[in-house]
């Protein structure tokens, strides 16, 4: 799927940009990305990675996401260091949000009609509802004019810096990961809730899809099959 996509969207329009999350879920697919087939199969060439989010740590630290993509899979691809856009996590949070919705801005050459439209978004899903580093109850997840904004909170209690709600749901495609039967309850939550109490059931996407790939134990509480692609 991720090597089609990367091959469609360099073919179609000369790049692909995808926007990946932290956490463990991702960590396994990250790592294939590193190996044989993909490391061959994919135009890394004409491949961006940006961040979802990121902790305001030094990418030593165990909970860096970048620090992590680095070890899984960047450090092993022949893609030019100009193309990977970490978010700036050494600045003041404040001051790193900013600058990373001025990087956005100019490699997306805004047009002021709309958002960044990223090809490809992978998302994880907390145990609290909570995605990218947008938490239950928090401001950020009303902020309708920023692109990226700094947060407190999550697992490690840290600074974050996360994309908002209007750049997520401005991609073409949005990719969750759900793995592991603690994340069980609130996946049922999510598809048999009608509501959007939950940040990730806020991800709907206004032109893009939304694809759910959710491992057996993550999906045994849910009510129906799911072998759609949920819009
Ligand atoms: C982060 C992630 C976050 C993650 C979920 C799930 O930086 O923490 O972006 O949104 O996707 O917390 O994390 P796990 O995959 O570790 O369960």
């Amino acid at each position: 799927m991720f090597s089609k996509r990367a091959r469609d969207c360099v073919a179609n329009h000369g790049r692909f940009t995808v926007a990946i999350s932290g956490g463990s879920t991702p960590r396994p697919l990250h790592r294939l990305l590193g190996q044989e087939p993909y490391r061959s199969d994919i135009p890394w060439t004409g491949t961006h990675f940006f961040w979802v989010d990121d902790r305001c740590v030094p990418e030593t630290s165990p909970a860096s996401n970048v620090g992590a993509a680095r070890k899984d899979f960047l450090d092993h691809i022949p893609i030019p260091t100009s193309q990977v856009h970490p978010m700036p996590v050494a600045a003041p949070p404040e001051d790193g949000a900013r600058q990373y919705e001025q990087d956005l801005r100019e490699f997306f050459m805004w047009d002021k009609s709309d958002f960044p439209a990223f090809d490809l978004i992978f998302l994880g899903i907390g145990q609290d509802g909570h995605t990218a580093s947008l938490f239950p109850g928090h401001d950020a997840l009303d902020e309708r004019k920023r692109w990226v904004v700094a947060v407190k909170g999550g697992n490690p209690n840290v600074s974050r810096l996360t994309m908002t709600l209007p750049v997520l749901n401005r991609a073409r495609e949005i990719v969750f990961l759900v793995s592991g039967k603690g994340k069980a309850a609130v996946t049922k939550a999510v598809f048999d809730e009608s509501s959007t109490r939950l940040p990730a059931q806020r991800i709907q996407p206004t032109k893009g899809r939304v694809i759910w790939l959710v491992d057996r134990q993550a999906s045994t509480l849910l009510s129906k099959e799911i072998t759609h692609v949920k819009r």
